[in-house]
């Protein structure tokens, strides 16, 4: 292959070529890229989580469930049986939609948490997906028009702002305290939003153990939320992926129990059972299933039927309940863990949410102290979060951190904690003899973990 000449655009090489002439791994397809890529950038923590994941720092960052706690010897006997005995089915492509039994499966899961035939769930509404992942990428792909705003709780899960973006929506923080999401400023947002002359499409929410701020929006104030959504005319999104691993009691009902229309739910085996078989689901007012399924054809033709036999197998022959119990026992402790080292070593001036179920707790530093700039700093000590910016679109959350439990045993979890503490206190003596500046880069305003204070857009950093 000749090279090119010197003065040929870099647009007319091959982007191979361009590299070997300019000697550098830049990215040679910026000016082919579709306006939708611009944002999508990769942040600068990733870097710093290639080195947390070293053995020798204590993670409280990621959001993965301990599924070393399934009995595994049976779920692989399970899928051995699922190929030796029915190999041509489970190994060949299935239907857009997903298998009826997984549906019906599904419809059972749901009842549990009141979304039952009685609130109009059927299998025929509901669409199996890859993951609760690929469900919000429907939903966004159905509904957002570039430039159409989704209203979201501030802070949300980072994955639903990677979706939101690429669909080129704007995404609008609400406010939480400790009972969720505050309906005075959804009101208020709404309001905000029709002034403008903008166009909100859905309120995107987890109203239960909500991701990262581990609290769960109140029984009274769903009702009100639902109440002021129907008003504006706004669909619900409502991602349930945590509802099911509750420590202290029965989670208030799912917003889907309380009206079937103008509301999708979303859910996952992810948290459940296995994130690596990629399975979840929507289950959609009866109008808008079709367009799901062609939706859903376009991007995968068909969820995986293996793993679907998987999650029907499970469902159908082992204790999966019994599992839930495990999970949660599990969790509870790891979270009582937690919240016993925060309480008992963190410096005074730091507050943190206390979840009654999922896996996260969302902490707030004091004194102006910034989680993004002291990140590198943590790693150093051996211990890892995730800085609350991730969370926002709008750069708010320098504030804060998202911090796992189902992950590490109570022993590293209270490790972790005391490593952090030593941080921050080290950051918080910093900032007494050197000022803001020190602690913070210059030019960024205090973010709080109710939205609206950030100054700069990183896009979303970590799941
Ligand atoms: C709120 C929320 N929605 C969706 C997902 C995606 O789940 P899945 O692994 O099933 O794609 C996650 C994963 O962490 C999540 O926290």
């Amino acid at each position: 292959m000749s090279m090119p000449q010197e003065g040929q655009s870099a647009s007319s090489r091959t982007p191979a070529a361009a590299r070997a002439a300019t000697g550098t791994t830049l990215d040679d397809y910026t000016d082919r890229y579709a306006r939708r890529v611009q944002g999508m950038t990769a942040s600068e923590i990733r870097a710093l989580f290639a080195v947390a994941s070293r053995p020798e720092v204590v993670s409280l960052a990621g959001g993965a469930p301990y599924v070393a706690a399934l009995p595994l010897d049976a779920v692989g006997e399970m899928l051995t049986r699922l190929v030796v005995e029915h190999g041509p089915t489970s190994l060949q492509y299935g239907i857009g939609q997903g298998t009826l039994e997984l549906r019906e499966r599904i419809c059972e899961v749901m009842a549990l948490s009141g979304i039952d035939v009685s609130s109009g769930a059927s299998p025929e509404d509901v669409v199996v997906t890859v993951g609760g992942q690929q469900a919000l990428d429907l939903v966004a792909r159905l509904f957002l028009d570039p430039g159409d705003v989704v209203l979201a709780e501030g802070p949300t899960y980072v994955g639903a702002l990677g979706v939101f973006q690429s669909a080129q929506a704007q995404v609008v923080h609400v406010p939480m305290d400790d009972d969720g999401l505050i309906p005075e400023a959804l009101e208020q947002a709404i309001a905000d939003v029709a002034r403008s002359g903008r166009r909100a499409k859905f309120l995107y929410t987890i109203p239960t153990y909500q991701n990262p701020a581990g609290v769960t929006l109140t029984e009274d104030r769903r009702e009100r939320v639902l109440d002021i959504c129907e008003r504006a005319g706004l669909l619900v999104v409502e991602d349930d992926p945590y509802g099911q691993l509750g420590f202290e009691g029965e989670a208030p009902a799912p917003l889907r129990a309380r009206r079937r229309d103008g509301v999708f739910y979303l859910s996952t085996f992810s948290k459940t059972f296995a994130p690596g078989l990629r399975v979840g689901w929507i289950l959609a007012p009866h109008a808008v299933r079709e367009k799901l399924v062609i939706a859903t054809e376009a991007q995968v033709l068909c969820p995986s039927a293996f793993a679907q036999a998987a999650i029907t197998g499970y469902l159908s022959t082992m204790p999966w309940q019994e599992q839930l119990k495990t999970y949660r026992e599990l969790y509870r402790e790891r979270r009582d863990a937690l919240l016993t080292a925060l309480e008992d070593l963190m410096p005074p001036g730091i507050t943190w949410t206390r979840p009654a179920g999922g896996l996260f707790v969302w902490a707030t530093l004091s004194d102006g102290l910034d989680a993004k700039a002291m990140m590198p700093r943590a790693i150093n000590a051996r211990v890892a979060y995730v800085p609350g910016t991730g969370f926002f679109a709008d750069g708010s959350g320098r504030e804060n951190l998202r911090l796992n439990f189902s992950f590490p045993p109570p022993e590293r979890i209270r490790e972790g904690v005391r490593r952090l503490a030593s941080v921050i206190e080290q950051e918080m003596a910093l900032r007494k003899v050197f000022g803001a500046a020190a602690v913070r880069p210059a030019g960024t305003g205090t973010g709080a973990w109710r939205a609206g204070g950030g100054a700069d857009a990183p896009g979303p950093d970590l799941a």
